[in-house]
């Protein structure tokens, strides 16, 4: 990646700061420790842990499955790999809706107990004073809007949000929701561009897209979608950057055949 690297270690007040200064914010996704590395080397801002990994590594059919002992596990191997960028833990599905108690203790248990620098979580208006109970005690909040796949059967599907008057106008007042509890920036997920592009002209923390179009402050993507891993998951807004899908069966399939033939290990890999 060509951005600039530095050694300090990002923190959410960069991304309020880069908002000002036009400063695109790149995002993606990471699971492990592996990964984790790999994606900070190449220089991202910000390391999602995102409850994805329930679907991407897990192959469940959504995310709503996802516990909070899956997220803390995954998160505290990404921690071991991320040095460089805010590391983003998802609060999953019924670890924060229940009560504001049981959000601050859920999300404080991500915090003490991955060395995450903040927690993400879903919905607008109605989770603000969760946000708010959240940034009060220390903890910082990205917000997720649009389509939030912890509500996907509410909304009937992986499909674009906003695209009627009545939802373009909700979505925008609960990002201003969002922001007026606190959160430090807002993912905005599968919206028309043009709504995305209002809701980032209208708000003062970065919004960060994915399926949002260009206006967004931000993109993130899925780290197996980007990489080609995932063969079977093409929306439109996916841009792939490599096949490793295709790689891997090489690679794999290689090893296999010079296994049957005797070929591997020779005597260069032997002892
Ligand atoms: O879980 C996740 O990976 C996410 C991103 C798609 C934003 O929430």
């Amino acid at each position: 990646m060509s951005s600039p690297t530095r050694d300090a270690p990002i923190t959410t007040r960069d991304f309020l700061a880069w908002k000002s200064k036009n400063r695109k914010i790149v995002v993606v996704t990471a699971y492990d420790a592996l990964f984790g590395r790999l994606v900070d080397e190449a220089g991202v801002d910000c390391v999602l842990v995102g409850d994805s990994v329930n679907q991407v590594l897990a192959g469940e059919p959504s995310t709503l499955s996802a516990t909070l002992e899956q997220m803390i596990y995954h998160a505290r191997a990404v921690r071991r790999g991320v040095t460089r960028a805010l590391m983003v833990v998802d609060l999953p599905f019924l670890s924060y809706q229940v009560s504001r108690e049981e959000a601050v203790r859920n999300a404080g248990r991500v915090m003490k107990e991955t060395g995450a620098q903040a927690v993400k979580l879903e919905g607008g208006a109605a989770m603000a004073a969760t946000v708010g109970a959240l940034v009060e005690i220390g903890i910082p909040v990205m917000g997720h809007l649009g389509l939030t796949p912890q509500s996907v059967h509410a909304l009937g599907g992986y499909r674009v949000q906003g695209r009627d008057e009545e939802t373009a106008r909700r979505l925008e007042s609960d990002a201003a929701a969002l922001e007026q509890a606190g959160v430090f920036s807002i993912v905005l997920e599968l919206l028309p561009a043009a709504l995305a592009g209002r809701i980032t002209a209208a708000r003062g923390v970065p919004t960060i897209g994915i399926g949002a179009g260009a206006a967004c402050d931000g993109q993130v993507l899925v780290l197996p979608d980007l990489l080609g891993l995932n063969d079977d998951f093409a929306p439109k807004f996916l841009k792939r950057y490599a096949s490793l899908g295709d790689e891997v069966r090489k690679a794999v399939g290689r090893y296999g055949d010079e296994v049957r033939a005797g070929t591997y290990p020779d005597a260069a890999h032997s002892f």
